[in-house]
């Protein structure tokens, strides 16, 4: 039995399924609300549809493959269609706070090249203004205490990721993730240039001005945001 968030990501994950036409390549995204898509893609591949993958994370790849989505990878094309992924967090700007699930990285590599990027969550995203999620940084990490020291002088407190038996998490680059609080981020976009100016700063959770389209799952329904 599906609780209604889970009821709210399957709706918007078979909404987002209607954008991918034949012959695209589709950016696969990262997250709960993408596994929702994966498996509504995998069933319209298996009617027919005939599409290429790049996933964002090993997570979303290995779900893809166990769908039957035929992949494909950078050596093969440069361009992409569309992609797809969810969010942590959506401003009224449509900018977006990403990473709580630690695929920034490869989400930006491929959100940032698409020609349209859709963004699907349920409403419980939605924000007036970012940063109550902690702002996920990924950082190498060789000095990451030193590369935390210089986060922390912008003010916030960076926590290094753990998992749940209290290992290092470690991101598919192979690097360490720095959840920083912040008060509040006013200016996302200043932010992000301010972090990724650091050394060891890797990218930031901050996805400005990239979304095209924005489709939210509520309770009563869902609705679309057109940038
Ligand atoms: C992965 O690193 C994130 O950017 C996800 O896209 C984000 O955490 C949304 O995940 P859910 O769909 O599970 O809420």
């Amino acid at each position: 039995m599906l609780n209604q968030i889970d009821k709210n990501k399957k709706k918007v994950a078979e909404e987002a399924v209607k954008y991918i036409k034949n012959g695209m390549t589709v950016g696969l995204g990262s997250g709960s609300t993408i596994d929702w898509m994966l498996k509504k893609l995998g069933e319209s591949v298996k009617d027919g549809l005939d599409i290429k993958g790049i996933p964002t994370s090993v997570k979303t790849e290995k779900l893809a493959r166990e769908y039957g989505i035929p992949l494909t990878d950078f050596t093969n094309v440069l361009e992409i269609d569309l992609a797809i992924d969810g969010a942590d967090e959506i401003d009224d700007d449509l900018s977006l706070l990403k990473g709580g699930g630690g695929s920034l990285v490869r989400e930006k590599i491929v959100d940032s090249v698409a020609k349209e990027l859709i963004i699907i969550a349920d409403e419980s995203k939605l924000v007036s203004g970012l940063g109550d999620f902690l702002l996920p940084v990924e950082v190498v990490q060789f000095g990451w205490e030193l590369t935390a020291k210089h986060i922390s002088q912008l003010n916030c407190v960076p926590y290094l990721r753990k998992k749940s038996n209290n290992e290092i998490f470690i991101t598919d680059n192979n690097n360490y993730i720095l959840d920083c609080s912040f008060e509040k981020i006013p200016q996302p976009i200043r932010l992000h240039e301010k972090l990724k100016l650091l050394t060891g700063v890797v990218e930031t959770g901050l996805f400005v001005g990239m979304v095209d389209r924005v489709i939210i799952g509520s309770d009563n329904g869902i609705r679309t945001h057109v940038n």
